[in-house]
């Protein structure tokens, strides 16, 4: 393989610049020319190519967000879509992808390779949900966001005998709720992956709580819960007010929890996966997903990775039941 083109999709997420230099350094190292694709599908098929060298990636493994920008692009998902972004490739010699997202950009990549460009994915949401990994890059960077967030809550939440209610992102994933919960001690955690019952889950967990002498209390609430219209974090926060008499607040984290500088896992882990693709693409290998498994760098065929489940730990999930008390 002579050229190469590297691009990130979907949610940016902490991390995916390091990801994007160890492609670009890796390849640099083994004479292949690289492209940076700048806003992802989207650029690939506006052509909006970047000749990257090795200097080109120099100070922003440091930097959150993505120095090549994301886009979510629907043109891509079309036929007309895809091969407009496979004659750009043959205009530019591109002979294989690495693509860094999530999911969604992993069926482009699919998509793609089908169609004669082999691509790679990289794991890149802050999600954590993709199934055949154990870890995304941008996770932890983003749990560590959070339990500094609520951290700061919690002290105001405090200073006034308060329940702060806090809707943490996730998709339709509970993982980052569920982490960041118990760092930092939540009396309740909703998650989607949990059917749960407000008496129940929220409201007497409080008030067995109060009784142990507890005066302020935090709920986390995962975007996953409210996304269905089943109850907002303000109808929630009104009705542990009404249920309990502790007053209480309702905030939604929102974009906060994408940003920042990523974390050593994060850097370290985008590391090696970069590598790792560009590894692969050498051999002659696409339509893979790299992933960690157990501490492990391994990769999987992008279809049956796209097909693979992946469960919420039903044991942390009770830990953080019994211990939140
Ligand atoms: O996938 C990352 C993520 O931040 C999700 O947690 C969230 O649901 C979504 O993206 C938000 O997307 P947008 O930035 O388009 O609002």
């Amino acid at each position: 393989m002579k050229t190469i083109g590297v691009l990130t999709s979907g949610g940016d997420a902490p991390g995916m610049n390091a990801a994007v230099r160890a492609v670009v350094r890796t390849a640099c190292e083994n004479h292949i020319k690289v492209y940076g694709i700048d806003r992802g599908y989207k650029g690939l098929m506006e052509g909006s190519l970047i000749p990257m060298e090795i200097r080109t990636v120099c100070d922003i493994i440091h930097r959150g967000g993505t120095m090549l920008h994301s886009a979510r692009s629907k043109e891509f998902a079309t036929e007309e879509g895809m091969q407009k972004a496979i004659e750009i490739c043959h205009a530019y010699g591109i002979e294989g992808i690495v693509v860094i997202g999530g999911d969604g950009s992993f069926r482009g990549a699919r998509d793609l390779s089908e169609r004669g460009i082999p691509c790679v994915g990289i794991p890149g949401t802050i999600d954590n949900d993709i199934a055949c990994c154990d870890y995304t890059i941008g996770y932890d960077t983003c749990l560590n966001t959070i339990m500094e967030m609520v951290d700061r809550i919690r002290d105001t939440s405090a200073s006034h005998d308060r329940c702060s209610v806090i809707e943490v992102m996730g998709r339709r994933a509970g993982y980052l709720a569920l982490n960041a919960g118990i760092a930092v001690g939540a009396t309740a955690i909703l998650i989607p992956e949990v059917e749960f019952d407000l008496k129940r889950d929220v409201f007497d967990r409080i008030r067995r709580t109060q009784k142990t002498g507890k005066k302020h209390f935090l709920v986390i609430v995962a975007e996953g819960v409210t996304a269905d219209g089943n109850i907002t974090v303000d109808e929630l926060a009104k009705a542990i007010e009404e249920e309990t008499g502790v007053e209480s607040r309702a905030m939604v984290l929102a974009h906060v929890q994408r940003g920042g500088s990523p974390t050593v896992r994060d850097r370290v882990v985008a590391s090696q996966m970069g590598y790792r693709a560009v590894e692969l693409l050498m051999d002659g290998i696409g339509n893979r997903v790299v992933a960690m498994q157990k501490d492990q760098i391994v990769d999987y065929d992008i279809f049956e990775a796209l097909n693979m489940k992946k469960h919420i730990d039903m044991n942390l999930y009770k830990m953080a039941n019994i211990i939140s008390i």
